[in-house]
């Protein structure tokens, strides 16, 4: 929790496999989801064949949309990508550097540089991850991997582009294993990341909104805003339940609520 405006973002993965289940669970959480929106920024990140029809259904709403990866070239003969530039014309954001996307297609630290590069320079608003695996974690090295990782991603990145960008620490052993990271480990490792942005941003470095993934649901997402350095959640499996969704974004609420009313006091 931090003097930022909470972010809950949902990465959908592979799922779902109709245009219909698509629709009906944005709906669902347009429905169940809508009023707390105004309190919680939500982002959907569907599959890209559902991009334009959850974009329809989003339309005129505060839940905003985002695809789940990027090409770095805006065009040419780069078959079955999808370009940064493209996708500025149906969302707001992107998610880049996923495990997934690390673990199974092979993308480097470089790669996944280059893909935030091109999404900033679309003027898309970027989740960048960022995350250990087992045997890092097990040896304690935890900190020093986050911290590698988002120097590179950092790359050239300009000032003016902070706002932008949200980092997101998703420690890999926690992704889909329902073992969930302690919160003290998500917060000091998630400390090494805003220490990497501020030697390098200063006081600016504030601007990027940091969150916590990996086997986040509504029994524990609170345990994570909580956090004084952790500005929401990326929920991968719990985000394509709506009602689970929503209860999500409830809890955030509250916690954001609690700290104004305590602030107020
Ligand atoms: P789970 O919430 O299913 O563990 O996935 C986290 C994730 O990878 C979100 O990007």
């Amino acid at each position: 929790m931090s003097h930022q405006r909470p972010l809950l973002a949902a990465n959908w993965k592979l799922n779902p496999v109709t245009a219909e289940a698509a629709a009906e669970l944005a709906r669902g959480v347009l429905g169940r989801g809508e009023r707390l929106s105004t309190e919680v920024d939500v982002v959907l990140c569907p599959p890209y064949c559902w991009l334009l029809g959850v974009a329809e259904i989003l339309h005129d709403s505060h839940v905003e949309l985002g695809a789940q990866n990027c090409y770095w070239e805006r065009s040419g003969a780069y078959t079955g990508e999808v370009s940064a530039a493209m996708l500025a014309g149906w969302c707001q954001w992107v998610i880049v550097g996923h495990s997934e996307r690390r673990s199974h297609f092979g993308e480097t630290d470089e790669m996944v540089a280059r893909k935030l590069a091109a999404a900033l320079e679309s003027d898309l608003n970027v989740i960048a991850c960022v995350g250990e695996q087992a045997d890092d974690f097990d040896s304690g090295r935890s900190a020093d991997t986050v911290a590698r990782q988002t120097d590179v991603l950092l790359g050239e990145m300009e000032l003016h582009r902070l706002r932008q960008l949200v980092i997101a620490y998703e420690p890999v052993w926690a992704i889909g294993s329902g073992r969930s990271a302690e919160p003290e480990h998500a917060y000091s490792t998630m400390r090494a990341i805003r220490q990497r942005l501020r030697e390098r941003f200063d006081q600016a470095a504030t601007e990027v909104r940091l969150l916590y993934g990996g086997s986040v649901k509504a029994a524990n997402v609170a345990a994570y805003v909580e956090l004084p350095n952790c500005d929401g959640c990326l929920i991968g499996g719990a985000s394509l339940d709506a009602l689970e969704f929503s209860r999500m974004l409830a809890a955030v609420a509250e916690v954001y609520a609690g700290a104004a009313g305590r602030a107020a006091e």
